[in-house]
C-alpha cells in the first residue's frame, strides 16, 4: 500500500516516515511538502537506508501523489509554542489545514482512501477534514490520544520500574488539555495496576499531570515531538495495512458513544483496511464517562466558531 505524507519535510512526518521505514509494511511512502527540496531530500536519506530493511519505494513530491495513495497522513502544521495550548493553534492553523483539503480534494485521491490526520488541533481539525473531503466519514482519522496513551503507559513503567510494553493504560478524549486517563482498565502483565508492587494512589495525579504537559515538556526540550509521535502514527497505519481489527484510541466523529455526537474525538476504535470499523462503549467509572462528555463539550464549543470560520 501507498502511503503520501503531506508535511513529510518538517520533524512529525520525517519520523513518521522514518517509523514506517522501520516496520516495512508499506510499498511506497511518498513525502509531499512545500518545502519540497526537505521532502526529496528525506525521501533519497531514507530510500539510502531502504537495502538493509525492506523493499519500500521513497518518494518526494507534491500532490500528484495523492491519486494513487491508499494512505493519506497530514502533518503539515505549525508548531505549539512552549507556553500555547494546542486549541490557541487553531486560528493559525485552520486556514493552512483547509487550503491542503483543497488541494488534496482537487487532485482526487482514491475513493477508499484513508485520512489520518496529524495536524493539531488534531481532534478539530479532523472533524474539518471529514466535513470537507467528501469521504465517507470511517475513513478520516484522527491521531487522537494515541501518542498521549504511549506516553502514559511510559511514564507509568518508568515509575514502577515495569516491563513498557506490557503496561496498559489509556488516555481517551480530546488530544489536549480535556484529555481523560481511563484508570478503570489500567494494567501492568495482565495484572491490576493498583495492585503493581510499588503503585500507590497519590502517583496517579503527578503521573497524569506529567503526561497531560509531555507536548509542552517535549517542545519545550527538543523544539518538537518526533520520534514518539512517528511511532504513535505508525501504529495506526500498520493497523490499517494489516487490516489488524486493533482497538486503538483515535479521533473519529462520534455518533452516540459515551452519548457523544458531532465532534471528533477518541474512544475505543476498532481500525482496519477501511478505517474506522467501529467504536466500543465499554463501562467506564462514572468520572471517566463524565470526563469524556465534558471533553466532548469543550471540543464543540471550538468547532462552533472554527465551522463559522471556515464555512
Ligand atoms: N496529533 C499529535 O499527537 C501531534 C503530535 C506532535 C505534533 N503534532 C502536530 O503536527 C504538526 C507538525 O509538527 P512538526 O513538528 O512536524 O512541524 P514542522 O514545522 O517540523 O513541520 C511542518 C511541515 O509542514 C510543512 N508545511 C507547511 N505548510 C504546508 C502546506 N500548505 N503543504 C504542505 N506542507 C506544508 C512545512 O514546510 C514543514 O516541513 C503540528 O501541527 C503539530 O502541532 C501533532
Amino acid at each position: 500500500m501507498k502511503v503520501s505524507i503531506i508535511g513529510g519535510g518538517g520533524l512529525v512526518g520525517s519520523c513518521a516516515a522514518y517509523a514506517l521505514q522501520c516496520g516495512g509494511l508499506a510499498n511506497e511512502v511518498a513525502l509531499l511538502d512545500v518545502n519540497e527540496e526537505l521532502a526529496v531530500g528525506h525521501a533519497l536519506d531514507l530510500q539510502h537506508g531502504g537495502p538493509s530493511v525492506s523493499n519500500t519505494v521513497y518518494a518526494g513530491g507534491g500532490y500528484e501523489h495523492i491519486p494513487t495513495s491508499d494512505i493519506i497522513c497530514i502533518t503539515a502544521g505549525l508548531r505549539r509554542k512552549p507556553d500555547e495550548s494546542r486549541l490557541d493553534l487553531i486560528n493559525r492553523n485552520t486556514d493552512l489545514f483547509v487550503d491542503i483539503l483543497k488541494n488534496v480534494k482537487a487532485a482526487g485521491p482514491k475513493s477508499t482512501a484513508i485520512v489520518l490526520v496529524v495536524s493539531n488541533p488534531v481532534d478539530i481539525l479532523t472533524y474539518v477534514a471529514a466535513d470537507k473531503l467528501g469521504l465517507p466519514p470511517q475513513q478520516v482519522i484522527g491521531l487522537g490520544t494515541q501518542l498521549d496513551t504511549i506516553r502514559f503507559c511510559s511514564l507509568i513503567a518508568q515509575e514502577l520500574k515495569a516491563p513498557a510494553s506490557q503496561t496498559k493504560a489509556l488516555i481517551l478524549g480530546e488530544h489536549g488539555e480535556s484529555m481523560v486517563p481511563i484508570w478503570s482498565s489500567a494494567t501492568i502483565a495482565g495484572l491490576p495496576l493498583d495492585k503493581y508492587p510499588g503503585w500507590n494512589p497519590s502517583l496517579s495525579s503527578a503521573l497524569f499531570t506529567r503526561t497531560r504537559g509531555s507536548g509542552a515538556e517535549v517542545i519545550s526540550r527538543k523544539g518538537g515531538a518526533g520520534f514518539a509521535v512517528g511511532i504513535a502514527i505508525r501504529d495506526c497505519i500498520d493497523a490499517i495495512i494489516l487490516d489488524t481489527q486493533s482497538v486503538l484510541p483515535v479521533s473519529s466523529i462520534q455518533n452516540g458513544c459515551y452519548g457523544i455526537r458531532d465532534v471528533a474525538l477518541s474512544v475505543p476504535t476498532v481500525l482496519g483496511r477501511t478505517g474506522v470499523q467501529a467504536t466500543m462503549e465499554i463501562d467506564l467509572w462514572p468520572k471517566e464517562v463524565q470526563g469524556l462528555v465534558q471533553s466532548g463539550a469543550a471540543l464543540r464549543k471550538t468547532l462552533d466558531t472554527v465551522m463559522q470560520r471556515v464555512g
